[in-house]
Parts: C-alpha cells; sequence; structure tokens
C-alpha cells in the first residue's frame, strides 16, 4: 500500500463501516460454510438455500473488499499510532495487505467453484440475482478449486483472529487504535 504525505486524521465513517461489514459477513460465511456442506442431500431445499446465502455473503465480501481498496488507495490511512513499536507497524502492514488479499482471492475461488462443480446449481445473487458463469464444470479443476477455497478461508479466518487480538491488546494498553477505527 502506498505511503502518503497528506495522511488523513482518522479513518472515514467509508472506511469504518465497510471494514465492520467485512467483518460480519465473514463471521456469517465461514460457519455457513461447513453447516451447507454437511447437510445432507435429502434436506435439498435447506441444502440450496444455505448455498445461496453462503455464495451472496462471499459476493458481498468480494464487493465490500473492492470498495475498501478503491477508497484506500483514493484517501490513505491514519498514520500509525505514535504508541506502536515499529516492529509492529511493519508486522500491521504486512498483515493487512495479506488481509486484502485474501479478501479478493477467497471469494474469486469461490465463484469458480461454484463454476466448475459436478453439480450446476446457478449463483443467485440475494436468492434473485443469476450470476452468469465464466467457466464451465470441471471435474479435474473443481476438488483442487474447493481445496485452494477452503484452505484460503482458513487462512483468512486465522489471520483476522491474530490481527484481531493484536487490536484487543493494544486496546487494552490504553492505545486508541480500536477506539479509532470503531468510532473515528
Ligand atoms: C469470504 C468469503 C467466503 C468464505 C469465508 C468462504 C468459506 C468457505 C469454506 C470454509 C468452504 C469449505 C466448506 C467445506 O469444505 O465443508 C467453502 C465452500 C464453498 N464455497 Fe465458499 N467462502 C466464501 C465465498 C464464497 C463465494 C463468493 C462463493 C461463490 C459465489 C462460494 C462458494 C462456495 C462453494 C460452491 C463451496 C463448496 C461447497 C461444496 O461443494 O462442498 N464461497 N466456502
Ligand atoms: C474478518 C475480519 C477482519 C478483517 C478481514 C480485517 C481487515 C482489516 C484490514 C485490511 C485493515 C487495514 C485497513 C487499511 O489499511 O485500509 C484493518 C484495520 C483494523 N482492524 Fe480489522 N479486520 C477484521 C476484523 C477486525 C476485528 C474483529 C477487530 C477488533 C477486535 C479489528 C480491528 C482493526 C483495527 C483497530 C484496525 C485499524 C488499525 C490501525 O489503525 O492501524 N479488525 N482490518
Amino acid at each position: 500500500m502506498p505511503r502518503r504525505t497528506d495522511a488523513p486524521l482518522r479513518w472515514s465513517p467509508a472506511q469504518r463501516r465497510l471494514h465492520w461489514a467485512v467483518a460480519f459477513l465473514i463471521l456469517l460465511a465461514f460457519p455457513i460454510a461447513w453447516v451447507m456442506a454437511a447437510v445432507p442431500f435429502e434436506e435439498l431445499l435447506l441444502k440450496f438455500l444455505l448455498f445461496q446465502v453462503h455464495k451472496t455473503l462471499g459476493l458481498l465480501v468480494l464487493i465490500a473488499a473492492l470498495l475498501r481498496l478503491v477508497i484506500r488507495f483514493r484517501r490513505g490511512r491514519p498514520e500509525w499510532d505514535p504508541g506502536l513499536p515499529g516492529w509492529q507497524r511493519k508486522a500491521a502492514g504486512r498483515l493487512h495487505a495479506a488481509l486484502y488479499v485474501l479478501l479478493l482471492v477467497v471469494p474469486v475461488l469461490g465463484y469458480l467453484v461454484a463454476c466448475t462443480a459436478p453439480v450446476q446449481i446457478p449463483t443467485l445473487f440475494f436468492g434473485i440475482l443469476p450470476v452468469p458463469a465464466i467457466v464451465g464444470e470441471s471435474k479435474p479443476w473443481f476438488p483442487l478449486l474447493l481445496d485452494l477455497h477452503r484452505a484460503a478461508a482458513i487462512a483468512l479466518v486465522l489471520l483476522a483472529t491474530g490481527h484481531a487480538a493484536a487490536a484487543i491488546h493494544n486496546h487494552r494498553r490504553d492505545l486508541p487504535v480500536l477506539r479509532r477505527m470503531w468510532s473515528g
């Protein structure tokens, strides 16, 4: 991410809302993925609905992440809190970059999993808007993409957990890092 000389004083309301919205969407999409895969085919309607909810939440993550990146490149971010040592700023910068990459990679892989699945279930955004498939069913690619999608999603959740733990740790040290992401 580029460093800017004219850094804003605080996170904008859009940056803050999108940050928490993405965290909330992932908090829902991740557990739903395991449940939808475990639901037996006998309960077809429930399985179908859970797949649609999972895919809609995932596509919302992709849209929100793209929006966040546009705002981030145009506006930048506030300066690091002066109470954070240099190594922590460096580590947090790299972690944030990795999170942004995964916020794009996980939903794109999920979309490709849906396109290549042996059983073609349409992807309906919010249950109504059909999302076109850019590639067709593929027996060799599907399991590979599913493994990658699952592994990237687990990495995203693990990194986000470490990131949240660091934010809470700094909050308990009385640094305003969490406060300014929450309330500006
Ligand atoms: C950040 C967003 C997402 C997260 C955290 C996520 C997470 C996961 C996880 C953990 C699994 C593996 C479940 C299992 O193996 O039991 C999975 C499966 C799947 N996801 Fe996602 N996903 C996301 C976005 C998407 C998107 C955008 C789509 C499609 C438009 C999608 C479609 C699928 C499909 C089709 C499966 C395969 C289920 C199966 O056939 O077993 N995901 N997802
Ligand atoms: C899936 C969940 C999450 C993701 C993907 C995520 C991602 C990110 C990213 C990419 C940034 C950097 C923003 C930028 O530079 O534009 C950030 C900042 C931040 N996040 Fe999260 N986050 C998540 C959850 C959380 C949680 C649960 C907390 C707190 C408990 C938290 C606290 C913060 C704080 C305080 C900042 C600002 C850091 C600073 O001012 O230097 N995040 N987050």
